[in-house]
């Protein structure tokens, strides 16, 4: 009986932004080792430096990718899954080349470039029978599965309208300043060939599709869209209108040239009894409005139950954030792969509430009819 998982990791060096995030977060919830990685293919000196900080052997520091899932997947103590934290252009081949070795995978989002890429990946999942999680970070928030529990159970009726946004400043310098982004960090965002078709949307505009998804159980149907580049290659700035499948409308806007907003997810969620509303920047908390009744405040620990509940650390009014969130959806991944390595089933209610391939393709569909409606002029797309 297995207890703990052996992981390998595909981008995120001692520098990197992601990366460290997934291996703080794995390390918290004690399921699993980190014993293999290539951390950068392209700084050989930084791949050695992030290895041998956690310890790991020199020979399971791979120059590239490839190497390590032919390697790994040979040895008698391989890696269970590989963490993919590369910037987006690489996902695709790097979770194609683990699948095929037979690795589990966690890979960041958005998911790949292409959605005949995205549905070749659920498809090649399927049939060697991966765990498969993409790490759309706000399905990990206690208080978002607490309205996703609250809304689920029809506490606040149907769900009538979504107001959604999602705003940063960091590129604000770029709007008069075309063609300079490489002075900023993470500066790969801005270019086509690392980050696909779309910068704002494809970074954040994607987490608002999928926490809100998550939150209603609604997928979007189809929207409008209108990006703006400022004289870039790519968007730095988004306003959609969407319409969802169960008939709900909603409006989603990103940005990362909102001046004095640094990560500000807010997701309003309407529905005919009442109103479920949360803050990603106070993230412990939820807002419920029921006709006709003052507002209450939920908060985490205090006022959660079901898989929030469970996936509760430590008491109210000790702040829990990003990291918290990432461990919340490990802990689910890891313990859905150790049941599966266990012979066990995976049938319970929240064993597999992690985002997975599908939702990735989800994502994937909804960047490329962002940008496709915006080029058309602002018509409408269906996903
Ligand atoms: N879920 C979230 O909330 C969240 C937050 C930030 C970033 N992301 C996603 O994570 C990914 C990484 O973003 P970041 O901000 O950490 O970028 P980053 O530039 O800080 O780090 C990227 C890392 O990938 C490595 N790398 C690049 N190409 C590689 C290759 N071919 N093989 C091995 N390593 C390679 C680089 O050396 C670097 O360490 C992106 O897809 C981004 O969209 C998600």
């Amino acid at each position: 009986m297995r207890t703990k998982l052996r992981y390998g990791q595909v981008g995120g060096t001692l520098s990197a932004f992601i990366g460290g995030v997934h291996r703080k977060a794995i390390a918290i919830n004690e399921q699993a080792e980190l014993v293999a990685g290539c951390f950068s293919s392209s700084n050989p000196g930084s791949n050695m430096e992030c290895g041998a900080h956690y310890g790991i052997e020199d020979s399971r520091i791979y120059p590239d990718y490839r190497t390590m899932a032919e390697k790994e997947s040979v040895r008698e103590d391989k890696i269970d899954f590989v963490v993919i934290c590369t910037p987006n252009r690489f996902h695709y081949d790097v979770a194609k080349a683990f699948i095929e070795k037979g690795i589990h995978v966690v890979c960041e989002k958005p998911l790949c470039f292409k959605v005949e890429e995205a549905e070749h990946l659920c498809r090649l999942a399927e049939e060697n029978n991966i765990l498969f999680c993409v790490t759309y970070t706000y399905t990990g928030y206690n208080m978002v599965k607490q309205a996703r529990e609250l809304i689920g159970n029809g506490l606040i009726g149907e769900v009538v309208d979504v107001k959604a946004e999602y705003l940063q400043d960091w590129l604000m310098d770029e709007v008069n300043n075309a063609g300079s982004s490489e002075k900023k960090l993470s500066v790969w965002r801005m270019n086509p060939d690392f980050s696909g078709i779309s910068n704002c949307v494809g970074d954040i505009g994607s987490h608002i599709e999928e926490t809100v998804s998550y939150m209603t159980g609604s997928k979007v149907k189809r929207l409008v869209a209108m990006l703006d580049k400022f004289g870039h290659e790519l968007d730095l700035n988004a306003n959609m209108l969407v319409e969802f499948d169960n008939g709900a409308h909603g409006t989603f806007s990103c940005s990362q040239i909102a001046a004095g907003h640094y990560n500000g997810l807010a997701i309003r969620i309407f529905g005919t009894e009442g109103a479920v509303e949360w803050e990603q920047e106070h993230p412990d908390f939820l807002r419920v409005t029921l006709k006709g009744q003052p507002t209450q405040i939920y908060t985490r620990a205090a006022h959660t139950s079901g898989h929030a509940l469970e996936m509760n650390r430590i008491p109210s009014g000790h702040p829990e954030g990003l990291t918290m969130a990432f461990a919340n959806i490990y802990r689910t991944f890891a313990d859905a792969l150790l049941n599966r390595i266990n012979g066990k089933d995976t049938d319970g209610k929240w064993d597999l509430d992690f985002p997975n391939a599908e939702d990735g393709l989800r994502g994937v569909k909804f960047i490329n009819a962002c940008v496709e409606s915006s080029d058309k002029g602002s018509v409408w797309v269906e996903l």
